[in-house]
């Protein structure tokens, strides 16, 4: 619409003046609002905007990979794509604790990416997708506070940068107006929240490769009948855990001895409380019968029928 031109055309002649032919830096997840935040300083600056992508190797089935292909290859942003796979799963060796899990990933994350930025000499200005409701929350107007909100603990604080966060006046659906606007693709805008820590909060007990693996084939599965059952955009979050209980089964004439995968599918309006979405019994059936069948390791689906408060969406 004509709103949302003017918006991006206004912010883009306030980054360039800002900017001018200095340097910029962004964390791009591939979430929603450093997606958008990063397309538009791009917009501005061009090549003067380096993004950082940190693969933690806690990532969904294809995500860095798709990443990858949107931003550099579509959008033709300078992506530095980092593969931190075995610095994080070694930090992760023997960790079971959620908390615990947490704390290592954010402060092996900042290392990665300090590691990354002082490569690339000197930067002047740090671009951050916070909206209007990551300012309210902050409880203060100024720039320098860095969204740590709910976030991979924030970002290098002895790094100095000035802030360029051209979304702090909106709401998270003007946000997903802008990126279609700037012709990101739905797959991007639509996306679901997913947690800094990643899959490493959705596989109970110890992280290993292994069980990443089978985590994310069964979430992958989840996510693909969702879409194929029109349901996806409804709910705010939908995904698999792998427990860490295993049970018995039985498959041809042999027993099975292997994971159990639960499936949460919540509808939200912000993610404070939640309630656990009605699924259809077929859709439930279809997820049921594919992981068992396609996913090696799994022998048992249960749904979580638990609402929030008093459960969280997540597992850990
Ligand atoms: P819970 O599990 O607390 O989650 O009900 C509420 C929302 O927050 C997301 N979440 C996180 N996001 N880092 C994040 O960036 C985290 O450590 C984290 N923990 C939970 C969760 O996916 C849900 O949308």
């Amino acid at each position: 619409t004509w709103t949302m031109k003017a918006f991006i055309d206004e912010q883009v002649e306030k980054i360039k003046e800002r900017v001018k032919d200095k340097k910029a830096l962004c964390a791009l997840s591939g979430g929603v609002d450093s997606s958008v935040a990063a397309v538009l300083t791009h917009k501005a600056v061009g090549d003067n905007l380096v993004c950082i992508f940190v693969d933690h190797g806690l990532l969904r089935k294809n995500e860095a990979e798709n990443v990858v292909k949107i931003f550099k290859e579509k959008f033709n942003i300078n992506l530095i794509a980092v593969d931190a796979k075995e610095r994080f799963l070694k930090r992760l060796k023997g960790v079971t604790e959620p908390e615990q899990k947490r704390k290592i990933i954010g402060e092996e994350f900042i290392k990665v990416f300090e590691d990354e930025a002082k490569k690339l000499g000197s930067i002047d200005f740090l671009v951050q997708g916070t909206l209007y409701p990551d300012v309210i929350e902050s409880g203060t107007e100024t720039a320098a506070v860095i969204k740590s909100h709910h976030n991979v603990g924030g970002l290098p604080k002895d790094l100095k940068f000035e802030l360029i966060e051209p979304l702090r006046d909106l709401f998270k659906d003007e946000v997903r107006k802008v990126g279609l606007k700037l012709g990101l693709p739905e797959e991007i805008i639509f996306r679901h929240p997913f947690p800094g820590p990643g899959l490493a909060i959705r596989v109970i007990g110890e992280v290993t490769e292994e069980k990443l693996n089978i985590l994310r084939e069964a979430d992958a599965i989840v996510m693909e009948e969702m879409k194929k059952a029109g349901l996806y955009k409804d709910l705010w979050q939908a995904f698999a855990v792998l427990t860490d209980i295993k049970s018995v089964g039985v498959m041809g004439d042999e027993r099975t001895y292997s994971y159990t995968v639960a499936v949460r599918a919540v509808n939200s309006e912000d993610g404070m409380t939640a309630d656990w979405a009605r699924l259809p019994y077929d859709v439930l059936d279809r997820i049921s019968a594919r992981i068992v069948n396609e996913v090696w390791g799994v022998n048992r689906v249960v749904y979580d029928i638990t609402s929030k408060p008093p459960a969280t969406i997540e597992w850990e």
